[in-house]
Protein backbone atom coordinates (compact mmCIF):
# COMPACT_ATOMS: atom_id res chain seq x y z
CA UNK A 1 0.00 0.00 0.00
CA UNK A 2 1.08 3.87 -0.90
CA UNK A 3 2.23 5.18 2.33
CA UNK A 4 1.06 8.84 1.25
CA UNK A 5 -1.47 10.11 -1.08
CA UNK A 6 -3.14 13.57 -2.26
CA UNK A 7 -6.67 14.57 -0.69
CA UNK A 8 -8.33 17.22 -2.35
CA UNK A 9 -9.69 19.48 0.06
CA UNK A 10 -13.32 21.44 -0.48
CA UNK A 11 -11.61 24.64 -1.57
CA UNK A 12 -9.85 23.06 -4.34
CA UNK A 13 -6.33 22.37 -3.01
CA UNK A 14 -4.64 19.48 -2.48
CA UNK A 15 -2.59 18.51 0.79
CA UNK A 16 -0.58 15.51 1.62
CA UNK A 17 -2.47 12.29 3.72
CA UNK A 18 -0.18 9.96 5.42
CA UNK A 19 -1.89 6.35 5.01
CA UNK A 20 0.37 5.18 8.11
CA UNK A 21 -1.17 7.76 10.59
CA UNK A 22 -4.32 8.59 9.44
CA UNK A 23 -3.80 12.34 9.29
CA UNK A 24 -3.88 15.18 6.36
CA UNK A 25 -0.98 17.06 6.60
CA UNK A 26 -3.09 20.39 6.20
CA UNK A 27 -6.63 19.19 6.37
CA UNK A 28 -9.39 21.78 6.09
CA UNK A 29 -7.98 24.90 4.36
CA UNK A 30 -4.84 23.60 3.04
CA UNK A 31 -1.06 23.69 3.55
CA UNK A 32 -0.74 27.79 2.25
CA UNK A 33 -3.75 29.02 4.01
CA UNK A 34 -2.92 27.35 7.14
CA UNK A 35 0.95 28.25 7.14
CA UNK A 36 0.15 32.19 6.19
CA UNK A 37 -2.45 31.89 9.03
CA UNK A 38 0.03 30.22 11.51
CA UNK A 39 3.07 31.38 11.00
CA UNK A 40 3.85 33.59 8.17
CA UNK A 41 1.28 36.23 9.95
CA UNK A 42 1.33 34.66 13.72
CA UNK A 43 5.20 34.81 13.98
CA UNK A 44 5.53 38.21 12.25
CA UNK A 45 8.26 36.98 9.98
CA UNK A 46 8.57 39.19 6.93
CA UNK A 47 9.11 41.85 9.68
CA UNK A 48 11.19 39.79 12.06
CA UNK A 49 13.47 38.73 9.51
CA UNK A 50 13.97 42.24 8.25
CA UNK A 51 14.70 43.05 11.64
CA UNK A 52 17.27 40.24 11.74
CA UNK A 53 18.24 40.72 8.46
CA UNK A 54 22.38 39.11 8.26
CA UNK A 55 20.86 36.11 9.21
CA UNK A 56 16.88 35.13 10.69
CA UNK A 57 17.04 31.37 11.83
CA UNK A 58 13.78 29.03 11.53
CA UNK A 59 13.46 25.55 13.41
CA UNK A 60 11.01 23.65 11.08
CA UNK A 61 10.30 21.00 12.82
CA UNK A 62 8.39 18.23 10.77
CA UNK A 63 9.70 19.03 7.40
CA UNK A 64 6.86 16.38 5.83
CA UNK A 65 5.91 18.44 2.28
CA UNK A 66 7.95 21.38 3.15
CA UNK A 67 4.57 23.81 2.72
CA UNK A 68 5.20 25.57 5.49
CA UNK A 69 9.11 26.57 4.77
CA UNK A 70 8.17 27.31 1.28
CA UNK A 71 5.04 29.28 2.19
CA UNK A 72 7.46 31.51 4.55
CA UNK A 73 9.80 31.65 1.69
CA UNK A 74 7.61 33.08 -0.51
CA UNK A 75 6.02 35.83 1.84
CA UNK A 76 9.55 36.79 2.76
CA UNK A 77 11.00 36.71 -0.99
CA UNK A 78 11.00 40.55 -1.29
CA UNK A 79 13.45 41.31 1.92
CA UNK A 80 17.13 41.55 1.60
CA UNK A 81 17.70 39.42 4.18
CA UNK A 82 19.63 35.85 5.29
CA UNK A 83 17.23 33.47 6.44
CA UNK A 84 18.33 29.95 7.61
CA UNK A 85 16.17 26.83 7.68
CA UNK A 86 17.07 24.19 9.55
CA UNK A 87 14.71 21.36 9.05
CA UNK A 88 13.88 18.21 10.93
CA UNK A 89 12.05 14.83 9.55
CA UNK A 90 12.32 11.40 10.42
CA UNK A 91 11.70 10.68 6.63
CA UNK A 92 12.55 12.26 3.54
CA UNK A 93 9.35 10.28 2.01
CA UNK A 94 6.56 12.98 1.79
CA UNK A 95 8.98 15.83 0.53
CA UNK A 96 9.77 13.15 -2.61
CA UNK A 97 6.21 12.33 -2.28
CA UNK A 98 5.15 16.33 -2.94
CA UNK A 99 8.20 16.49 -5.35
CA UNK A 100 6.14 13.78 -7.34
CA UNK A 101 3.24 15.70 -7.64
CA UNK A 102 3.67 19.00 -7.99
CA UNK A 103 1.12 19.46 -10.31
CA UNK A 104 -1.35 18.85 -8.23
CA UNK A 105 0.73 20.77 -4.99
CA UNK A 106 0.87 24.42 -6.22
CA UNK A 107 3.20 25.61 -3.49
CA UNK A 108 6.06 23.73 -4.59
CA UNK A 109 5.99 25.86 -7.91
CA UNK A 110 9.34 27.44 -8.79
CA UNK A 111 11.19 25.34 -5.57
CA UNK A 112 11.24 21.59 -7.57
CA UNK A 113 15.23 21.92 -8.65
CA UNK A 114 16.24 23.21 -4.55
CA UNK A 115 13.86 20.54 -3.47
CA UNK A 116 15.26 17.79 -5.84
CA UNK A 117 19.06 18.93 -4.27
CA UNK A 118 17.70 19.08 -0.50
CA UNK A 119 16.33 15.35 -1.22
CA UNK A 120 19.80 14.48 -2.44
CA UNK A 121 22.54 16.58 -0.49
CA UNK A 122 19.99 17.51 2.54
CA UNK A 123 21.30 20.98 1.66
CA UNK A 124 20.46 23.75 -0.43
CA UNK A 125 21.73 27.56 -0.62
CA UNK A 126 20.29 29.78 -3.44
CA UNK A 127 18.75 32.96 -3.54
CA UNK A 128 14.58 33.41 -3.76
CA UNK A 129 14.41 36.64 -5.03
CA UNK A 130 15.40 39.09 -2.71
CA UNK A 131 16.33 36.64 0.01
CA UNK A 132 19.18 34.47 0.59
CA UNK A 133 18.28 30.92 1.61
CA UNK A 134 20.61 28.64 3.38
CA UNK A 135 18.55 25.36 4.09
CA UNK A 136 19.26 22.14 5.62
CA UNK A 137 17.66 19.30 6.81
CA UNK A 138 18.33 16.82 9.80
CA UNK A 139 17.17 13.31 8.56
CA UNK A 140 16.73 12.14 12.23
CA UNK A 141 13.94 11.30 15.13
CA UNK A 142 13.84 14.80 16.46
CA UNK A 143 13.36 13.83 20.33
CA UNK A 144 16.49 11.71 20.14
CA UNK A 145 18.40 14.58 18.68
CA UNK A 146 17.65 16.71 20.71
CA UNK A 147 18.35 14.07 23.64
CA UNK A 148 21.58 13.40 22.42
CA UNK A 149 23.27 16.23 22.05
CA UNK A 150 24.67 19.57 23.36
CA UNK A 151 27.49 18.21 20.64
CA UNK A 152 25.18 18.41 17.96
CA UNK A 153 25.58 22.09 17.04
CA UNK A 154 22.51 23.82 15.92
CA UNK A 155 22.10 27.45 15.51
CA UNK A 156 19.87 28.67 17.93
CA UNK A 157 16.19 29.55 16.35
CA UNK A 158 14.48 33.12 16.26
CA UNK A 159 10.91 30.92 15.11
CA UNK A 160 10.43 27.73 15.19
CA UNK A 161 7.16 26.15 12.91
CA UNK A 162 6.15 23.29 15.13
CA UNK A 163 4.44 20.74 13.06
CA UNK A 164 4.23 16.57 13.99
CA UNK A 165 1.34 14.67 13.81
CA UNK A 166 -1.31 15.06 16.17
CA UNK A 167 -0.32 14.57 19.88
CA UNK A 168 -2.77 11.07 20.10
CA UNK A 169 -0.92 9.92 17.01
CA UNK A 170 2.72 11.09 17.44
CA UNK A 171 3.09 11.68 21.32
CA UNK A 172 6.56 11.41 21.48
CA UNK A 173 7.00 14.57 19.53
CA UNK A 174 5.06 15.94 22.30
CA UNK A 175 6.13 14.97 25.87
CA UNK A 176 7.97 17.39 28.04
CA UNK A 177 11.24 16.23 27.59
CA UNK A 178 11.18 17.83 23.82
CA UNK A 179 9.92 21.03 25.06
CA UNK A 180 12.15 21.17 27.90
CA UNK A 181 15.51 20.30 25.95
CA UNK A 182 13.73 22.60 22.64
CA UNK A 183 13.80 25.41 25.44
CA UNK A 184 17.09 25.37 27.03
CA UNK A 185 18.93 25.38 22.74
CA UNK A 186 16.98 28.78 23.29
CA UNK A 187 19.07 32.04 24.21
CA UNK A 188 18.18 34.62 26.38
CA UNK A 189 19.29 37.51 24.12
CA UNK A 190 18.07 35.98 20.71
CA UNK A 191 14.19 35.98 21.25
CA UNK A 192 12.30 33.25 19.62
CA UNK A 193 8.60 32.56 18.99
CA UNK A 194 7.15 29.13 18.25
CA UNK A 195 3.66 28.29 16.94
CA UNK A 196 1.49 25.46 16.81
CA UNK A 197 -1.56 23.93 15.42
CA UNK A 198 -2.58 22.57 18.63
CA UNK A 199 -4.56 24.78 21.31
CA UNK A 200 -4.57 21.21 23.52
CA UNK A 201 -3.75 22.14 27.53
CA UNK A 202 -1.75 19.34 27.74
CA UNK A 203 0.18 21.25 24.95
CA UNK A 204 0.05 24.49 26.55
CA UNK A 205 1.05 23.33 30.32
CA UNK A 206 3.79 21.19 28.99
CA UNK A 207 5.50 24.43 27.23
CA UNK A 208 5.29 26.66 30.22
CA UNK A 209 6.26 24.14 32.53
CA UNK A 210 9.75 23.49 29.98
CA UNK A 211 9.98 27.41 30.35
CA UNK A 212 8.18 29.18 27.66
CA UNK A 213 5.42 31.91 28.11
CA UNK A 214 2.39 30.52 26.40
CA UNK A 215 -0.71 32.34 24.79
CA UNK A 216 -3.75 31.36 22.60
CA UNK A 217 -2.79 31.76 19.25
CA UNK A 218 -4.73 33.18 16.03
CA UNK A 219 -7.28 31.18 14.16
CA UNK A 220 -6.13 29.57 10.91
CA UNK A 221 -9.46 28.80 9.01
CA UNK A 222 -9.31 25.27 10.04
CA UNK A 223 -8.80 25.54 14.48
CA UNK A 224 -10.28 28.41 16.05
CA UNK A 225 -7.18 28.99 18.46
CA UNK A 226 -3.99 27.76 17.82
CA UNK A 227 -0.77 28.37 20.21
CA UNK A 228 1.64 30.50 20.40
CA UNK A 229 5.08 30.06 23.09
CA UNK A 230 8.18 32.15 23.01
CA UNK A 231 11.29 32.68 25.75
CA UNK A 232 10.20 36.76 25.30
CA UNK A 233 7.23 37.87 26.62
CA UNK A 234 6.57 40.62 23.99
CA UNK A 235 6.17 38.17 21.22
CA UNK A 236 3.02 37.22 22.67
CA UNK A 237 -0.44 39.07 21.86
CA UNK A 238 -2.48 37.03 24.03
CA UNK A 239 -0.77 35.14 26.94
CA UNK A 240 -2.87 32.92 29.01
CA UNK A 241 -4.19 33.85 31.88
CA UNK A 242 -5.53 33.13 35.35
CA UNK A 243 -9.58 32.69 33.93
CA UNK A 244 -7.25 29.89 31.07
CA UNK A 245 -5.37 28.32 34.20
CA UNK A 246 -9.10 27.57 36.49
CA UNK A 247 -10.26 25.89 33.14
CA UNK A 248 -6.71 24.23 33.00
CA UNK A 249 -7.78 22.49 36.34
CA UNK A 250 -10.99 21.78 35.37
CA UNK A 251 -9.83 19.82 32.38
CA UNK A 252 -9.61 16.05 32.19
CA UNK A 253 -6.65 16.36 29.83
CA UNK A 254 -3.88 18.79 31.17
CA UNK A 255 -0.96 16.66 32.47
CA UNK A 256 1.79 16.80 30.31
CA UNK A 257 3.40 13.40 28.67
CA UNK A 258 6.02 12.33 30.78
CA UNK A 259 6.97 10.12 28.31
CA UNK A 260 6.63 8.89 24.91
CA UNK A 261 2.91 7.49 25.43
CA UNK A 262 -0.29 8.96 25.51
CA UNK A 263 -3.10 9.42 27.97
CA UNK A 264 -4.88 12.02 29.14
CA UNK A 265 -4.90 13.22 33.28
CA UNK A 266 -6.39 15.76 35.09
CA UNK A 267 -3.09 18.06 36.27
CA UNK A 268 -1.76 16.37 39.29
CA UNK A 269 -0.91 19.16 42.32
CA UNK A 270 3.24 19.25 41.76
CA UNK A 271 2.36 20.24 38.23
CA UNK A 272 -0.04 22.88 39.43
CA UNK A 273 2.12 24.53 41.84
CA UNK A 274 4.69 24.88 38.95
CA UNK A 275 2.54 26.66 36.91
CA UNK A 276 1.49 28.63 39.76
CA UNK A 277 5.11 29.71 40.28
CA UNK A 278 5.26 30.51 36.72
CA UNK A 279 6.76 34.37 35.93
CA UNK A 280 3.35 34.69 33.82
CA UNK A 281 0.97 34.24 36.37
CA UNK A 282 2.60 36.13 39.42
C1 LIG B 1 1.94 17.05 9.73
S1 LIG B 1 3.38 16.44 8.98
C2 LIG B 1 4.31 17.91 8.63
C3 LIG B 1 3.80 18.69 7.47
C4 LIG B 1 4.82 19.70 6.99
N1 LIG B 1 5.19 20.65 8.01
C5 LIG B 1 4.45 20.40 5.74
O1 LIG B 1 4.45 21.65 5.70
O2 LIG B 1 4.16 19.72 4.75
C6 LIG B 1 4.28 15.83 10.38
C7 LIG B 1 5.72 15.44 10.07
O3 LIG B 1 6.37 15.12 11.32
C8 LIG B 1 7.29 14.10 11.05
N2 LIG B 1 7.64 13.37 12.28
C9 LIG B 1 6.85 12.56 13.02
N3 LIG B 1 7.53 12.02 14.04
C10 LIG B 1 8.80 12.50 13.94
C11 LIG B 1 9.98 12.29 14.71
N4 LIG B 1 9.99 11.48 15.77
N5 LIG B 1 11.11 12.96 14.36
C12 LIG B 1 11.11 13.78 13.28
N6 LIG B 1 10.00 14.01 12.51
C13 LIG B 1 8.87 13.38 12.84
C14 LIG B 1 6.55 13.20 10.07
O4 LIG B 1 7.43 12.34 9.36
C15 LIG B 1 5.82 14.20 9.19
O5 LIG B 1 6.53 14.49 8.01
Amino acid sequence: MDEYRLVRLKNGTYSVHSVAHGETFHPVVGPVIEAEALYVQQLCLPARIAANADRFVIWDVGLGAAANVLTVLRAARHIPATVQIVSFDCTLEPLKFAIQNADCLKYLSGYESHLANLTVGQSAHFRNDRLQVDWTIHHCDFPALLEDSLEISLPVPHAILFDAFSPAKNPAMWSYSVFSRLFQRLRPNIPCALATYSRSTLLRVTLLLAGFFVGSGRATGEKEETTIAANARELIESPLDRSWLKRARNSTSAEPLWDASYRQERLSEKTLERLLSHPQFL
